[in-house]
């Protein structure tokens, strides 16, 4: 117990998640800015034996969930051995990831092979030309394709994260909705969350109250199922429906007290919270020789200083923090 994660208000962290790139094959507007952002030089990534030592430190610490974010995770080379490794580290109960979907489909046979059990898939919209627009890349086809191959492939449920944005999407909410009639995936609709080169506005967010408004009048047999304390989600089901809706409500209704999540980014730096700049590298006191006791430690420490929360929307819009597509989500 002593090693355990557990912070100054008594949350226990059991589930970690590790940004393996900072490269991505879309572009999309609420992630990153058109012009791009400063990549980590590929030696200061860490490499897969870095981040498998790193994991199973986690992991004896009583991480029993990893999930692995980037940029797009599914771009990096040898994400099939990473895979495999971190599956195997005893005491771990979850791999998982969330994914773009670009090249999924053909990717995803061998990765459940490999040992992952759970993906998560981002869309936001279902018309290819604003696809194009809100990614800045072709692919809208191919993410269809995606998340219909995980669904063959038995994943259950396959979530699909919709980042809701006004004026560009929430006319679709109902659409979205459609998708889980006759099939079992778990559409997610998302709080817009601000990060540095997003141009986060308020007027923007579509707040939870008023997506549920749309979505319970349409389907008035819409009702709310428990869900797990540490969960992001608050969701429903529709009877009739195979699938289920929920939504992810960081900004107006933020779930921080039952947070058990941790972050290691591509860099190796370590992040106890997705919003502010409170950083700590891992990788350096890694490659220079630190033992296990040494680097949890470090990571213990963190872990104290972790807040009891975020510090409200128009506060975090405020603070310094990275791009989105540095930290994973
Ligand atoms: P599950 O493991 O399937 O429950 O997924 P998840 O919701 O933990 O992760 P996912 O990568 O699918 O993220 C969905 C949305 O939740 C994204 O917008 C994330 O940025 C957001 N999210 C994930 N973890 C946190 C968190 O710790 N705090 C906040 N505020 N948002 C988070
Ligand atoms: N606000 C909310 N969610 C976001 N995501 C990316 N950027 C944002 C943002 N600004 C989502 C992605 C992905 C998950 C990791 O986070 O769509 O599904
Ligand atoms: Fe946890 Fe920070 Fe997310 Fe709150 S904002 S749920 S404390 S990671």
């Amino acid at each position: 117990v002593s090693d355990m994660l557990i912070d100054s208000f008594g949350r226990l962290h059991t589930y970690l998640r590790i940004s393996l790139t900072e490269r991505c094959n879309l572009r999309c507007h609420y992630c990153m800015p058109a012009e791009g952002v400063d990549l980590t030089p590929g030696p200061q990534v860490l490499s897969q034996s870095e981040i498998v030592r790193l994991a199973s430190l986690f992991v004896s610490s009583g991480v029993d969930k990893i999930r692995l974010t980037g940029g797009e995770p599914t771009i990096r080379k040898d994400i099939e051995e990473i895979c495999l490794q971190l599956s195997n580290l005893k005491g771990l109960k979850t791999l998982a990831m969330t994914t773009n979907g670009i090249v999924l489909a053909k990717k995803l046979p061998k990765l459940k092979e490999c040992g992952l059990n759970l993906v998560n898939i981002s869309l936001d919209t279902l018309v290819p030309a604003k696809f194009e627009f809100m990614t800045r890349r072709k692919g809208h086809e191919r993410v269809m394709e995606a998340i219909n191959t995980a669904v063959k492939l038995g994943y259950n449920p396959v979530k699909v994260n919709c980042v809701v944005m006004r004026g560009f999407n929430d006319d679709e909410i109902c659409d979205f909705v459609e998708l889980t009639r006759d099939r079992p995936i778990n559409v997610r609709f998302i709080e817009f969350m601000p990060f540095d080169g997003n141009v986060w506005n308020v007027k923007k967010l579509v707040p939870y109250a008023e997506m549920l408004d749309k979505v319970g009048q349409q389907f008035p047999a819409l009702q709310r199922v428990q869900d797990h304390p540490t969960e992001t989600a608050k969701n429903f089901k529709i009877d009739g429906h195979q699938g289920t809706v929920s939504f992810i409500t960081s900004m107006t209704e933020h779930f921080c007290a039952g947070c058990n999540r941790l972050r290691l980014l591509a860099d190796g730096n370590f992040k106890v919270c997705l919003f502010g700049p409170s950083e700590v590298s891992l990788r350096d006191p890694l490659r220079s020789g630190a033992d296990d006791d040494q680097l949890k430690d470090i990571i213990g420490s963190a872990v104290k200083r972790k807040k009891a929360s975020h510090a409200g929307m128009f506060d975090i819009a405020k603070t310094p923090n990275r791009p989105m597509i540095h930290i994973g989500g």
